[in-house]
């Protein structure tokens, strides 16, 4: 199995408000509580990610970057593979160059489907990007798709005939993130799972799960090494 010791996940989907950014903010909470040093890149012009780290309640090992341009996006992600154990590139909702440089340097492709609109085109029209990028840059791009805003009260047979949907199209879905007030706060307010507190954001304990559930499926894709194993500074030396 391939391992890739500091490696560069990209959140995309050309479906405008599917969770990209919600569900990088949430993944790199938890990557950072695991001891991780966590790069963001934020590639969306509308620089929602951005706004967030400048809001209350980022935590110590997250740093937030922005790349408008190719060449910032690729000395970026170039310094955040050294001095960062992991990189989270959080791209903009349509297709676009930018977006396109990212998933070529992607070791794995995140793509959220919003599943309160079972809406699997996002997701099909993404992957079909992936292929074109695949094709131009000669390379291989993993990518897993998660579904987001899973409604609380949907009955887990009409999941189970969604994943089931995906699964007839040859759509993987790793795992999923129900639609919780806790991810709502955190994007708007700043902050993450972790330093949100139960009164402002009900369902913390269950969105702290799942969200852990996603980075585990995601380690696990990406053979992860245990941050105690990975010291950077010994890396660097
Ligand atoms: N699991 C969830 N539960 C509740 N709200 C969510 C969830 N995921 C995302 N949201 C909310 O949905 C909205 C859109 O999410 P987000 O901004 O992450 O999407 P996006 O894909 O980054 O959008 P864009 O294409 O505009 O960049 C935000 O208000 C966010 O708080
Ligand atoms: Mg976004």
């Amino acid at each position: 199995m391939t391992t890739y010791r500091h490696p560069v996940i990209a959140l995309s989907t050309s479906k405008g408000g599917a969770g990209k950014t919600t569900m990088s903010i949430a993944l790199a909470a938890v990557f950072a509580d695991w001891g991780y040093r966590i790069a963001m890149i934020d590639t969306d012009p509308q620089q929602s990610l951005m706004d967030w780290s400048l809001k209350p309640g980022k935590p110590e090992f997250i740093d937030v970057f922005s790349a408008e341009d190719e060449d910032v996006l690729i000395d970026l992600i170039e310094a955040c593979k050294k001095s960062h154990q992991i990189t989270l590139i959080d791209v903009q909702g349509r297709v676009s160059e930018l977006g396109n440089t990212a998933m070529a340097w992607a070791d794995l492709v995140l793509i959220p489907v919003q599943a309160s609109a079972f809406d699997a085109a996002g997701a099909s029209n993404t992957i079909a990007t992936i292929r074109r990028v695949e094709r131009a840059r000669r390379t291989e791009i993993p990518f897993s798709t998660v579904l987001n805003r899973v409604p609380a009260a949907i009955a887990s047979r009409t999941l189970l005939s969604v994943r089931e949907a995906f699964d007839e199209s040859g759509i993987e879905i790793l795992t999923s993130l129900v639609d919780r007030e806790a991810y709502r706060v955190m994007t708007a307010a700043g902050g993450t799972i972790y330093t949100l507190d139960k009164s402002q954001a009900p369902g913390l304990d269950k969105a702290k799960l799942e969200c852990e559930t996603l980075a585990i499926a995601v380690s696990a894709k990406l053979g992860l090494i245990d941050p105690a194993d990975a010291d950077i500074e010994q890396e660097l030396a």
